[in-house]
């Protein structure tokens, strides 16, 4: 088991607030159990991005009313089909679609259709998520 070490951390009031309001929305017993969790999951993605392959899940929420959209955001995945495995399409609700994209390859080129889908407009959000990545 590794020593434990204290070092001291200066914050905004305000961000204090909202982390001590994070801590408790949470469940964490101290607020160093919660920053030792946060590092390790910033740690853990850094680490993730620096393979060169990887699997993982492009998240994209747009506007379905947008009829040249959807054709555009499928052209854009056909650009990358090496990439794409499967893409599941869900109705949110009366002008918003989601879909999750589940990729594997190149990091580098997950990121170029992360960053094209994010480009078009009537795209509300787009998130990559590394699940897994190697050399
Ligand atoms: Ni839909």
């Amino acid at each position: 088991m590794s020593k434990i070490k204290r070092f001291s951390v200066s914050v905004k009031d305000n961000l204090l607030k909202d982390f001590d309001s994070f801590v408790s929305r949470k469940g964490y017993p101290t607020r160093s159990k919660a920053i030792e969790d946060i590092v390790r999951g910033e740690l853990k993605r850094e680490s993730l991005l620096k393979g060169n392959m990887g699997t993982g899940a492009i998240i994209l929420v747009y506007d379905h009313h947008k009829r040249e959209l959807v054709a555009k955001l499928t052209d854009i995945q056909h650009d990358y089909h090496n990439l794409v495995i499967c893409n599941q399409h869900v109705h949110l609700d009366h002008n918003n679609c989601m879909e999750s994209i589940v990729v594997q390859g190149k990091q580098k080129e997950m990121q170029e259709l992360t960053d094209k889908l994010k480009a078009q407009k009537g795209v509300k959000s787009v998130s990559l998520s590394i699940a897994s990545a190697k050399k």
